[in-house]
Formats: structure tokens, sequence, C-alpha cells
């Protein structure tokens, strides 16, 4: 009996569901009749795949080495976040080093003057970049076979649609289906496929999960609008580490790598305000600098908000919690805001100290010095934990003129004697609280 759905009774999700129709040919599966052994690891000879790497720095340390032949790799991000511009970027790249053949560009949402300008723009000699308008994956196909290119970058997933499924471009069936068929026709033919997707406004790539599931290599490229820093991070990878991240700067002429950018993150102005304080991420192999800012504000007519930009909400709502039962700060009538300076996101809970820091700053109006660093998980109890990578933290900090670093005190009593920065050990919030008054 038909009946109407509205939630998925696996995952739970509203509206998720999508009425797809099907033919009988669509649901015969073809399976093959040839019945295959079972082998011995080492008498399977596998080549050590060949990497090209495309001298972007950056994008070569992301993806494990450079280009793997034959992998599906799928880039994510903001509209506008520079996702064409990065994969242009590459393109131009490779070809400068001439050591790869034809370079085929597929855009279905640019037309193909929009695209050649914005090559012209980085390139203007570009003699081996071909770019197809085309939305119909067969189509695309042919014209794979026709130039058979080494690399090429689909512009986007969510515009290309297959004869193989029922349902228009960027619908669940047709995105799983266009990915199924571009995985086997890379593979088959040993091409590097670069895939744009779209995302949704909860920040995961638009379509189904078994997307990420089905390629290689999951790329998310993140930044504000504003700020023209921009973090490629690897959430997937099985040709290199995952978490691996790159950072870029966006220019005139697109994308530079970052080759130094422990402290690219920090106000480039020194202020003697209060409610500012720093602190360290480990993002991938990276350590790098970042500025808490934090505003606290009475607010006289209900409820206080709390605005974090840059850091999960739930996560300040959390700190507040704890700060209000153990350090005895009433936030209940003020708003809260919370940023962290140059635009990057922060999950690391090693600047739990650092958020905590700012905003007992900014309700008491007390400015922390610009040289003492605050870097610490804070546990539910006000208790202050170590965090992750803490010896290597310290020996990045050392080159930046920091002199105090705040932590816990188990970690401070141990690199003691390992390092020319002064550690205050700190076992709760009332003892940084008790610490900060007497400053
Ligand atoms: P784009 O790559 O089109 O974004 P996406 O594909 O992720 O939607 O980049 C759009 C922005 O990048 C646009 O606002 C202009 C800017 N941009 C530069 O600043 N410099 C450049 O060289 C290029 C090509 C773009
Ligand atoms: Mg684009």
């Amino acid at each position: 009996m038909p009946k109407w759905v509205g939630r998925c009774s696996s995952c739970g999700a509203w509206n998720s569901l999508e009425e797809i129709e099907t033919t009988l040919d669509n649901n015969v599966v073809e399976l093959s009749s040839e019945v295959k052994k079972s082998k011995l690891v080492c008498d399977i000879s596998h080549e050590k795949s060949q990497r090209i790497s495309t001298g972007i720095v950056e994008f070569d340390r992301v993806l494990g080495g450079g280009v793997v032949p034959g992998s599906l790799t799928l880039v994510g991000g903001d509209p506008g976040v520079g996702k064409s511009t990065l994969l242009s970027n590459v393109y131009v790249e490779l070809e400068k080093r001439s050591l790869i053949g034809p370079l085929l560009y597929i855009s279905g949402e640019e037309s193909a003057t929009q695209v050649a300008a914005r090559f012209e723009r980085l390139s203007p000699k570009g003699k081996n970049f071909w770019i197809l308008q085309e939305n119909e994956l067969e189509k695309i196909f042919k014209d794979i076979d026709r130039l058979q290119p080494k690399v090429i970058i689909l512009d986007s997933i969510q515009t290309t649609l297959t004869k193989g499924s029922l349902g228009s471009a960027g619908s669940t069936s047709q995105i799983k289906e266009v990915t199924y068929e571009l995985m086997n026709k890379v593979k088959a033919n040993g091409i590097s496929c670069f895939v744009i997707g779209h995302i949704t406004k909860d920040g995961h790539i638009a379509g189904p999960k078994i997307l990420e599931h089905m390629v290689d290599t999951v790329l998310y490229f993140e930044g504000e609008q504003l700020s023209d820093y921009r973090v490629l991070r690897a959430v997937k990878n099985r040709f290199g580490r995952a978490q691996e991240v790159g950072l870029f700067l966006m220019t005139e002429l697109g994308l530079k790598s970052v080759n130094h950018p422990l402290q690219c993150f920090l106000a480039r102005t020194q202020s003697e305000t209060s409610g500012r304080c720093l602190s360290t991420l480990v993002e991938g192999t990276r350590v790098l600098l970042i500025e808490i800012e934090a505003l606290v504000l009475e607010n006289k007519y209900g409820q206080g908000r709390r605005v974090a930009q840059g850091l999960d909400a739930t996560r300040l709502s959390l700190l507040l919690a704890v700060m209000e039962k153990h350090m005895g700060i009433p936030f209940g009538m003020n708003d809260v805001f919370l940023n962290i300076v140059g635009g990057i996101k922060v999950s690391d809970r090693g600047c739990d100290l650092s958020i905590v820091t700012a905003l007992w700053s900014s309700m008491y109006q007390k400015k922390i010095n610009d040289r003492w660093m605050f870097i610490g998980e804070v546990g539910l109890n006000a208790q202050i934990r170590a965090c992750r990578q803490i010896e290597y933290r310290l020996r990045e900090i050392e080159r930046t003129g920091v002199e105090k670093v705040f932590l816990d005190k188990a970690t401070a009593n141990k690199l003691r004697d390992k390092t020319s920065l002064t550690l205050i050990g700190l076992d709760s919030l009332q003892a940084l609280k008790k610490k900060l008054l007497d400053c």
C-alpha cells in the first residue's frame, strides 16, 4: 500500500527521501560469470604509483605528494571560495611543466568563454588546455575518448547528467550514477580526475554520503569571503594522510601557496584592547598561531545571544556554562560574541583555554599580554587537560616572540626544562582565574 513518507527509517533525517521512478531495466544488475580466486599479497605485483607533481607545493602536500594517475578526487567548498580558480591554477602549473598530455576542463556551470577568460588571466599562453562545455556524461566520454587527456576537471558533479539514471541533474540518483560511471572511466584509462562539488548550507558536499565513500580523495576548500587566506583540507585520502592541510592566498593572479604559514592568521595590527588572546592550532602536520577575539556585552532586554564565528556554537555554550559554574561568572544576561581572526575554522580542543581567557578578558575588561599564550582542553568540571602534539607546538612557538605559555600542570612540569619558554602549569579554571587576577 503506497504511503507518504517524510522521514528516513534508517538515519532518521527529515525530507531526505526522494521519489525515483524505476523501470525494470534499472533493477537488473549484470553479474559476471567469472569466479575469481584469492591471491597471496606477496604474489601480487604492484608498481609504485607514479605521482605527477603539480608544482604547487601546498596542493601536492594535501594530495600526499602529487596527482595519482587513475584517481578520482572530489573538491567541495562554498560558492565563490575559489574551487574553479584552484583547479585552473593546477592546470596552468601542469602545463608549464609540459610533462603531461592534453588537459581537459569540462564546464557545466560556466560558458567556455568564461573558463577561457580565467585561464587567460592565469596564463596567457596555455597551448594544451581544452575546454568542453557539456552536461551529458555520455557526450563527455566521447570527447575524452577522442582527446585522450591525462587530467580532467569536471565542474561540477551537480550539473552533470547521465542517461543511465532518472531524475534531474544534482539529484541523489544522478550524482551516484555519474560518479560510478566516471570512476570506472578514469580507472580504466589511468586518468586523474578532479570533480568539483557544491556544498549544502550545513557545509557537507551536496548529494548522497555514498559519493564520498566512492571517490579516492575528498578535499574541502575553506575560507571566508572577506579574507584572502584559503585552506584546502583532505578529509579522506586513499593515497596520503587524511586531515592534511594546504594554505593559499587568493591574489589577482589566482591562488598562491603560503609556505610559512605559522603567523599568517594573526591580526596585523597590535591593539591595546581586552578580549583578545593567542593560541595555537595543529592542522595536519602544521602548527598555526591564532588569535581569539571575544566581546561580552550586557543585554538589558532579554536572553543573551551567543554568536560564534570560526567555532562550533555548541562548544562556546559549553565553555560558557563551565565558566559560569566554576569561575562564578554570570553570563546569563550578556550577549557573547566570539571570533577567530583570519577566517580559519577551529575544532582543535587545545584552543579551549584561550577561548575562556578571551571571554574572561572581555567580561572584566582586562587586557591579556600579547606575549602570552594559552593552550589546553577544558573539561566539564573545569579541569585543564593536555592537548595533542604539545612538544611540537612549543617548538614552533619558540620562534615567534611568545614568552609565557599557560597549559596543564602535568605537561608544564614535564617539559619545563626542555624549552626556552616560561611554562605556567594550571590544573583548573579556578587556578587560571587566580593567575589572571594576580597579573
Ligand atoms: P571561483 O574559482 O569562481 O569560485 P568557485 O568555483 O569556488 O565558485 O572564484 C571566485 C572568486 O575568486 C571571485 O570572487 C574572484 C576571485 N578570483 C581572484 O581573486 N583572483 C583570480 O585570479 C581569480 C581567477 C578569481
Ligand atoms: Mg566554480
